[in-house]
């Protein structure tokens, strides 16, 4: 295959926060719908965690899962036992990887591009995003939502990474 691009999807609060107690803290139905345009018809890699997370299966989407565990399998999950693997498995042009944070740290260095949502918010978490070198990427587009009732505000980011000097 030629160039492959490995992209990022991930929502984080002003804290570093991504997940708590095996759930998203927020509730916000415009970043779902982002996520669902961002992944549809690519494959996703994501953690056996995050696999679990997950409501269901994700339709029109291929669910790649990494776990260490030799005996788990699920239904309509694919499993890979390392980064490389997983990439193999998903043998397409773009290969949306959707966390969770132990995931994102394999795939940082690897990613070419972050879709990044900023959520202004601070709550409590036990899950963060791994921190990264910023100015290593460039933003590339924002657009701003303003908070409504419980639903805070966010940002929508595409962070490209800047080509090596
Ligand atoms: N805000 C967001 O955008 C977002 C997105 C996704 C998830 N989340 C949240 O993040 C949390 C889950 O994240 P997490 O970091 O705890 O877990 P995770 O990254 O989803 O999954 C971790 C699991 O992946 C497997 N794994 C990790 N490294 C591996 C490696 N090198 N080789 C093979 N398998 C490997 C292991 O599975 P085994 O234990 O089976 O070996 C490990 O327990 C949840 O709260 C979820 O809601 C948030």
């Amino acid at each position: 295959m030629n160039r492959r691009e490995v992209f990022l999807v991930v929502a984080v609060a002003t804290n570093g926060v991504i997940g708590n107690d095996g759930k998203m803290p927020w509730h916000i139905s415009a970043d779902l719908r982002r996520f669902k345009e961002l992944t549809m018809g690519k494959p996703m890699v994501m953690g056996r965690k995050t696999f679990e997370s997950l409501p269901g299966l994700l339709p029109g989407r291929r669910h790649i899962v990494l776990t260490r565990d030799p005996a788990w399998a699920e239904d309509g999950a694919e499993v890979a036992r390392t980064p490389d693997e997983a990439l193999a498995l998903a043998n397409a042009p773009h290969v949306a990887v959707v966390g969770g944070a132990e995931v994102y740290r394999l795939f940082l260095p690897l990613a070419d591009r972050i879709e990044w949502t900023e959520v202004h918010a601070a709550p409590r978490g036990d899950t963060h995003f791994p921190a990264f070198d910023r100015s290593g990427w460039a933003e590339n587009q924002r657009e701003s939502h303003v908070p409504d009732g419980r639903v805070p505000g966010f940002d929508f980011v595409t962070l490209l990474r800047k080509p090596a000097a």
